[in-house]
C-alpha cells in the first residue's frame, strides 16, 4: 500500500484504467493521499473502498473492512461511513454494531454499492444507471444521496440489507446471462446454429435487452467470480442452496476449458504443439488478470504438453501466468511458427490479425476466436481455418493436418 500511495502522490496511477490519469491530474490540487488515518478526523464522508476477496470457505474476507472500523480515529460531528466495497448482506448491521461498541455511535453508516466496470470506470461513475443508497437513518441517506445530485441518475433509497443485496443480485444476474448465452452457444455448436445471430434475435426483445449476451470463453475479473461465490456462500450459510447460481459458476468453469477440446479437434494431441494466446487481461482496456480465463487456458495447455506463447498490449511481464509461458511483445512474435492462435481477450489490436503476414508466419493458419471478435467469412477468405464460440463450423475448418479426428457431437 505505501508504494501505491507514493505513486499516486507522484500523479502515477498504479493500474491501467482509461481516463483516470487525466482525472487525477486535473484534480491534483484537491486530492491528498495519506497513510495517516488521523488526517481524516474532520472528514464528513468516509468512503470504504477496500477489497473483499474470497476466503477458503467461499465467504467474503471482510478483514480489511474491520481494519477500517478498528482504525477510525476519534471523529467529530456526524461523519458518515459510506460502504462502497461489495459485502455480504448483514455486513452493515455488524459494522453498525462494531462502531457502537467502539464508542462511535455518532458516526453514521450508509451502504452505497459501486456498479462501475473496469476499463470504463470513469464513464460508469459519471453516468451511472442508478445510485443505490441504503441507510439506517434517513438523514444519513439524504446526505449521501445529495452528493450524487449533479449526476442526474435515479437514486434508489432503501435499507442497508437491501442495498447490499442489490449489488450481489445485479452481478449474479449479469453472470447468469453470460452463462446462459454460453450454454446456448454450446448447443448452437452441436446443432449448427449461430449464437451471434441468436443473441441478436433474443436481444431485440425489449423484455430481454441485448447486453451481456456475448458468448465467449467465460467471465473473469475481480468481481464476478468472487461475488458469485460470496452470494452462493451467503445463501448456504443461511440454509438455502442457490442452485441456479451454482450452475452459473460451473458453466463458466467448463466454458474456459472448451477451447482445449476445440484445439484437439483440429490438431489432435497438443504435446509439442505451439499455441499463441492472444490477450491475457480478463477483458480489454484493463491490465487486470484476476480470474482471467487466460490463466486457466495457459495452465491446461502446459499440462497437455503444448508450448505456449502469450501476448497482451497492456499486461506487463505476463502478470500471474503459470511458469513456462513465454510472454512476447507483439502479435507477430506470438504467432510465429504457431499451430494455432487463440483469441482470449477481444483487444482492438486483434481485429486485423487475419492478414497475409500472420498466415504466412503461422505453421498452421488456425484461429480459435474465444470472443467471437472476427468476421468468420473474412477470416476464412484470408486463408485461415476459423472457429469461434457457438458459430457455424465448416468442413474446411477442421482436419488441417492428418490426425485422428474425435467423434463429432451430435
Ligand atoms: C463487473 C460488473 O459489470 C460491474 O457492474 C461490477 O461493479 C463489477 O463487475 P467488470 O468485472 O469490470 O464489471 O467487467 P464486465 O464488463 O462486467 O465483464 C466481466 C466479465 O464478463 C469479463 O470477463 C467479460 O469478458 C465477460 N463478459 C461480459 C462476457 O463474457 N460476455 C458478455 O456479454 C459480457
Amino acid at each position: 500500500m505505501p508504494r501505491k500511495i507514493d505513486s499516486l502522490r507522484r500523479g502515477e496511477v498504479p493500474f491501467h484504467e482509461p481516463e483516470v490519469p487525466e482525472l487525477l491530474a486535473r484534480n491534483a490540487a484537491r486530492l491528498t493521499f495519506t497513510l495517516d488515518v488521523n488526517a481524516l478526523v474532520d472528514c464528513e464522508f468516509l468512503f470504504v473502498c477496500v477489497d473483499t476477496p474470497p476466503t477458503y470457505s467461499g465467504d467474503a474476507d471482510l478483514s480489511r473492512v474491520w481494519t477500517v472500523v478498528d482504525e477510525l480515529p476519534d471523529l467529530e460531528g456526524r461523519p458518515i461511513l459510506v460502504m462502497k466495497s461489495t459485502v455480504p448482506v448483514g455486513t452493515g448491521e455488524k459494522v453498525r454494531h462494531g462502531l457502537d461498541q467502539r464508542g462511535l455511535s455518532h458516526v453514521g453508516y450508509v451502504s452505497n454499492p459501486e456498479f462501475l466496470a473496469e476499463g470504463r470506470a470513469v464513464r460508469d461513475f459519471m453516468k451511472p444507471d442508478r445510485v443505490v443508497v441504503g441507510a439506517f437513518e434517513t438523514a444519513d441517506g439524504d446526505a449521501v444521496a445529495a452528493l450524487y445530485e449533479d449526476l442526474a441518475a435515479p437514486i434508489v433509497r432503501t435499507d442497508v440489507n437491501s442495498a447490499e443485496m442489490i449489488k450481489l443480485a445485479a452481478n449474479a444476474f449479469l453472470m447468469t446471462r453470460i452463462s446462459f448465452i454460453n450454454e446456448i452457444a454450446n448447443v448452437c455448436e452441436a446443432t449448427g446454429a449461430d449464437v451471434v445471430e441468436v443473441a441478436e434475435g433474443i436481444g431485440l426483445d425489449h423484455r430481454l435487452g441485448s447486453h451481456f449476451l456475448r458468448a465467449g470463453i467465460g467471465y473473469g475479473g475481480s468481481c464476478f467470480p468472487k461475488d458469485s461465490l460470496a452470494l452462493k456462500q451467503l445463501a448456504s450459510n443461511s440454509g438455502y442452496h442457490f442452485q441456479l447460481l451454482s450452475a452459473v459458476i460451473e458453466v463458466n468453469e467448463l466454458q474456459k476449458r472448451r477451447v482445449i477440446a476445440k484445439l484437439k479437434r483440429h490438431l489432435g494431441a497438443l504435446r509439442g504443439r505451439k499455441i499463441a494466446l492472444l490477450g491475457l487481461a480478463f477483458k480489454p482496456n484493463t491490465d487486470d488478470m484476476r480470474e482471467a480465463p487466460s490463466i486457466v487456458l495457459a495452465s491446461r495447455l502446459l499440462a497437455e504438453g503444448a508450448e505456449v506463447r502469450a501476448w497482451d498490449p497492456v499486461v506487463r511481464n505476463g502478470g500471474n501466468l503459470p511458469r513456462g509461458v513465454e510472454v512476447v511483445d507483439t502479435v507477430a512474435d506470438a504467432v510465429d511458427g504457431a499451430d494455432a492462435a487463440v483469441i482470449v481477450t477481444e483487444w482492438d489490436e486483434l481485429r486485423d490479425m487475419a492478414s497475409d503476414d500472420i498466415r504466412q508466419a503461422m505453421a498452421n493458419p488456425l484461429i480459435i476466436d474465444g470472443r467471437n471478435l472476427l468476421d468468420p467469412a473474412a477470416v476464412r477468405a484470408a486463408g485461415f481455418a476459423y472457429e469461434g464460440i457457438g458459430r457455424r463450423t465448416l468442413p474446411t475448418d477442421v482436419l488441417l493436418e492428418t490426425h485422428e479426428r474425435e467423434p463429432e457431437l451430435r
